[in-house]
């Protein structure tokens, strides 16, 4: 079910260096709304004076407060869209449709999950994290960006009962490098745990041993137990070639996982096509990401980097 309204902008705040997140009012929106959906947006030029451009821009859902009635996305300046976008004031309205897509599968409660985006990826699952928790999962997320400054969620995940392991491409914040050499950095555990240790709020220990946190706080047994515990599920949304590593993390270890992909999007709603992905091998097939997805089972997608993901 997905609602088309003249949504109010209640806030379009300045995050970073052209990145804002703007929350609107819309209570159908924020009650129905799923991790891993999307929101389509129309833009136009202010006055309206001119059609261009012409099309929605599709957005995650980067938090949702159903008592108030309120979603909010989180986004960068890439375009003429998003750059209309980001002079939209408070109490003026824009048509949004949603929610859109298919969004990511919860899992059963107090299951292990570990979360890894980058860079605009991590907005979907901000949402995903929220809902994680109170389910009460365990809940992991690697968080990488060029830099600290575009670390713009990393407040919002510290805030939520989540463990949250950042990298930057210059090292000015965590992990110097890519977010995805963290990943066997956390499974490994007790092993390379020394290396992300320095970077972040991380555990010392190995299971068996006392397990405290750098704040001082020693862990119960199930929460030390926990860490050493392969994740029962992985979700990943940010660039191709992380999101590639991270399938093929999940595929060694035989542990499930979804990705969540984008794709230029015309009517958002599965019927123009125009976001359709080649699906792979003899039976070719194609699957619309804007309906079918924009979330899909890792083991699906064929990750060629360079290119656009296809589907198995
Ligand atoms: C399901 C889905 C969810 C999304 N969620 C978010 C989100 O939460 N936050 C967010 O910031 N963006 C998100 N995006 C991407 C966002 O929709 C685009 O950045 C936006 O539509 C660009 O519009 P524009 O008019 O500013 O840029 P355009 O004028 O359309 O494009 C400007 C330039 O940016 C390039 N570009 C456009 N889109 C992308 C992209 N996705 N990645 C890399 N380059 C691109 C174009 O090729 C072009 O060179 C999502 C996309 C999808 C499909
Ligand atoms: S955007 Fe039209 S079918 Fe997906």
């Amino acid at each position: 079910m997905f609602f088309l309204k003249n949504a109010e902008v209640i806030r379009n705040d300045r995050v970073g260096d052209g990145l804002y997140e703007l929350e609107f009012r819309a209570p159908q929106i924020a009650s129905h709304g799923e991790p891993g959906q999307f929101i389509h947006v129309e833009v136009k030029p202010h006055p309206a004076e001119s059609l261009s451009p012409l099309l929605r821009r599709p957005f995650s859902l980067y938090g949702v407060d159903s008592r108030q009635g309120a979603i909010s996305i989180l986004y960068r300046i890439r375009g003429l869209g998003t750059s209309i976008l980001a002079r939209a004031k408070p109490g003026e309205c824009l048509s949004v449709l949603g929610p859109l897509g298919r969004g990511f599968t919860l899992p059963a409660k107090e299951s292990v999950t570990l979360l890894v985006g980058g860079g605009m990826g991590i907005a979907p699952l901000v949402y995903l994290a929220d809902c994680l928790t109170r389910l009460s999962c365990k809940v992991t997320v690697l968080y990488g960006a060029e830099t600290a400054s575009e670390l713009v969620a990393l407040e919002k995940l510290e805030q939520k009962e989540v463990k949250c392991h950042v990298a930057t491409m210059d090292g000015s914040k965590g992990y110097e490098g890519f977010v995805t050499d963290l990943l066997t950095c956390v499974h490994a555990g007790e092993s390379a745990s020394m290396s992300i240790e320095k970077q972040a709020d991380l555990l010392s220990g190995s299971p068996g041993e006392s397990h405290t946190l750098s704040s001082g706080r020693t862990l119960s047994d199930r929460e030390a137990n926990d860490i050493h515990r392969q994740p029962d599920i992985i979700y990943s949304c940010g660039p191709l070639e992380m999101m590639a590593h991270v399938a093929r993390f999940a595929d060694e270890r035989g542990i499930p996982g979804e990705v969540s992909l984008e794709s230029n999007m015309a009517c958002g709603v599965g019927v123009c096509l125009g976001c359709a992905l080649k699906l792979k091998g003899g039976n070719a097939g194609y699957a619309k990401v804007c309906s079918d997805g924009p979330v899909f089972p890792m083991d699906r997608v064929e990750f060629t980097v360079g290119e656009e993901a296809r589907l198995q």
